[in-house]
């Protein structure tokens, strides 16, 4: 089925200028990018939108680093779209990833590990609105 993914260009990525060619990836692997913004978050934003971690220990880590600089919020569609990217983007650590994803490529550490993309179509649901309005989202 079509689906529609929330990924996120975490600050270590976007401060070595590798917006573009992370959009790459995902476009060459068939995903749309429906929406995009450049924004910078507060640590408080963040934590709400890492709700669902608040209890693990690297909670603060995790929010201040992505109160650290500019995150790219975007929108992509397509087949199996959340499965797509998230193996577009490798395991979560990247001494996990497998060669040529994302992560293995520009992930410095499993903190600083450059995107963030929805675990599920429901969770994805939930992130996409968290950042972005129907009106925005253009296919
Ligand atoms: P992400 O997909 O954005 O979802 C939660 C994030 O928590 C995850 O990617 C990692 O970047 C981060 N994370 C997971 N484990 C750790 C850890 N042990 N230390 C710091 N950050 C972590």
């Amino acid at each position: 089925a079509i689906e529609r993914t929330l990924s996120i260009i975490k600050p270590d990525a976007t401060k070595r200028n590798l917006t573009g060619k992370i959009n790459a990836k995902f476009e060459d692997a068939g995903l749309r990018i429906v929406a995009q913004k450049r924004i910078q978050l507060t640590v408080d934003q963040a934590g709400q939108f890492y709700a669902v971690h608040k209890e693990r220990p690297f909670f603060g880590e995790l929010t201040e680093f992505m109160a650290s600089g500019p995150v790219v919020v975007q929108v992509l569609e397509g087949e199996g779209a959340v499965l797509k990217n998230r193996e577009v983007m490798g395991a979560t650590n990247p001494a996990d990833a497998a060669p040529g994803t994302v992560r293995a490529e520009f992930a410095e550490s499993v903190g600083e590990n450059s995107v963030h993309g929805s675990d599920a179509p429901e969770t994805a649901a939930e992130e996409i609105a968290f950042f972005f309005s129907g009106l925005e989202l253009v296919g």
